[in-house]
């Protein structure tokens, strides 16, 4: 069903069902107004760790902390009621055992009202992933590049290149083992998300990967030109408000030091004008 003819909320089992089928549409959102303007029309919006790099300004998403993820999901979902929200696990909530993951992820899942919680990792976090779903957690994976390890990863490189294909596909394969409902597969090889997506019974959700995964994400300030410091090869610009603002903020100062804004029409008299009857 398209996301404009939904009357509510798909569910974590809605979007799994979704394999093989029409591609699911996803990006990720950290305030209200823009859940309301993507929520007609995607399947999946998720409030990403990203959300440290794109809103405030940090140099990558190691930063991020439980608090912020758990402010910006609260905003986006008072935006949203027919998409399904899942909320990324921040660096360091998640790591040290499944219990650590299992008390952050619950609280949340409570404080913002979150479908399920995404989190990095494939082998090593196979037992933390079943740990939650287990426990009543929705999971969704991401394996291939995962941005909170860009220290051990040597930074943002393609994975999955070579012989490194066969540890990537064994990520994926673990993480849908453990009973994710969907994994995100980022800067990987084409050929190789197309192989992942054919060997696992779970939606692929691709950024960086393949227009043959089950769904696409990208990060909402890329693909709207608002988040201008740089931009990856997988990003299509759909819009360049970044430079749109600047034009506007440039036109109000200029106005401002003529003064010429505000015009007659923006201000008020001393006396209110009679009410008409
Ligand atoms: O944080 C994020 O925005 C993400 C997407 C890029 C998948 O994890």
């Amino acid at each position: 069903m398209s996301a404009t003819a939904r009357k509510s909320a798909p569910l974590p089992e809605d979007i799994r069902a979704r394999k093989g089928g029409v591609p699911l549409v996803s990006l990720t959102a950290y305030t209200t107004p823009m859940a309301q303007a993507m929520d007609a029309h995607c399947d999946v919006v998720l409030v990403g760790d990203s959300v440290g790099m794109v809103l405030h300004g940090l140099p990558s998403t190691l930063g991020v902390t439980l608090e912020m993820m758990i402010l910006h999901g609260r905003a986006v979902k008072r935006g949203l009621s027919k998409a399904m929200m899942v909320v990324d696990m921040p660096f360091g909530s998640y790591e040290e055992s499944p219990q650590q993951a299992f008390r952050n992820a619950a609280r949340v899942m409570a404080e913002t009202g979150a479908a399920a919680v995404k989190l990095e990792g494939g082998v090593t976090m196979q037992e933390t992933i079943r740990f939650l779903v287990q426990r009543g957690i929705p999971v969704m994976g991401h394996v291939g590049l995962t941005p909170q390890s860009i220290n051990t990863l040597g930074g943002y490189k393609v994975q999955g290149r070579g012989a490194a294909a066969d540890a990537l596909i064994a990520d994926a394969r673990a993480v849908s083992e453990a009973g994710a409902f969907a994994v995100v597969l980022e800067k990987v090889p084409a050929a190789l998300a197309d192989r992942v997506t054919a060997d696992l019974p779970i939606p692929t959700i691709g950024i960086g990967a393949s227009a043959g995964c089950d769904g696409q994400i990208l990060v909402v300030d890329d693909m709207l030109g608002a988040f201008t410091a740089f931009k990856p090869k997988f990003v299509k610009r759909y819009a360049a408000l970044g430079h749109q603002a600047e034009a506007a903020i440039e036109e109000y100062a200029a106005e401002v030091r003529a003064r010429e804004f505000p015009g007659e029409e923006h201000l008020f008299a001393e006396e209110a004008p009679e009410k008409k009857t």
